[in-house]
C-alpha cells in the first residue's frame, strides 16, 4: 500500500493564498472525479472501507480531521489540518476518518468514477483480501 502525505506549494502574495493541484505535479494520476465531506456532525467517524483499486488524495482545504489508515498488518494515523497537504493513498488501505472539526470541508480527489463493487466495507473481509494479494 501508499499512504503519504504530499506537501503542496502556496502561492502566496499580499492578497492571499493560492493552491493548484496538477495531474504529474502533485496529484499521482488522472483525476476522474472529485467529492468532498462537510457538515459532519460532532463524533462523526467515516470511512470504514477499503478500495480493490482506487487512487485518491485527500485536501482538507478547511478545517481538520484524522485519519486511521490500516494495511492488514499496520495501523497509522494522520492528520489533515490544512489546505497546503493532501494525504495520496492507493492499494489495499482501511480507512477511517473522524475528530471533523465543525468546519472541515474534506475534499477527495478519485482516479476512477463512484463503484460501490470496489468498496470492502467489511473488516474481515477486508483481511482476507489483504492475505491473498
Ligand atoms: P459513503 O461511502 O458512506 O461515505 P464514506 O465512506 O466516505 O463515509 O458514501 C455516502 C453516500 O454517498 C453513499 O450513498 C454513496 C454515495 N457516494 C456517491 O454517490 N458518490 C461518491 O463518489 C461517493 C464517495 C459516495
Amino acid at each position: 500500500m501508499t499512504a503519504k502525505v504530499i506537501d503542496f506549494d502556496v502561492k502566496g502574495d499580499d492578497r492571499g493564498s493560492l493552491i493548484a493541484l496538477e495531474r504529474g505535479y502533485n496529484v499521482p494520476f488522472d483525476v476522474k472525479r472529485v467529492y468532498y465531506i462537510f457538515d459532519t456532525k460532532e463524533g462523526v467517524r467515516r470511512g470504514a472501507h477499503a478500495h480493490r483499486n482506487l487512487k485518491q488524495l485527500a485536501v482538507c482545504v478547511k478545517g481538520s480531521c484524522r485519519f486511521l489508515l490500516d494495511d492488514g498488518e499496520q495501523k497509522r494515523r494522520v492528520a489533515l489540518d490544512s489546505p497546503d497537504k493532501g494525504l495520496y493513498l492507493e492499494g489495499l488501505i482501511w480507512r477511517e476518518m473522524y475528530d471533523f472539526s465543525p468546519d472541515c470541508v474534506l475534499m477527495v480527489l478519485a482516479d476512477a468514477f463512484y463503484d460501490e463493487k470496489d468498496y470492502i466495507r467489511e473488516y474481515d473481509l477486508f483481511l482476507q483480501t489483504v492475505k491473498k494479494a
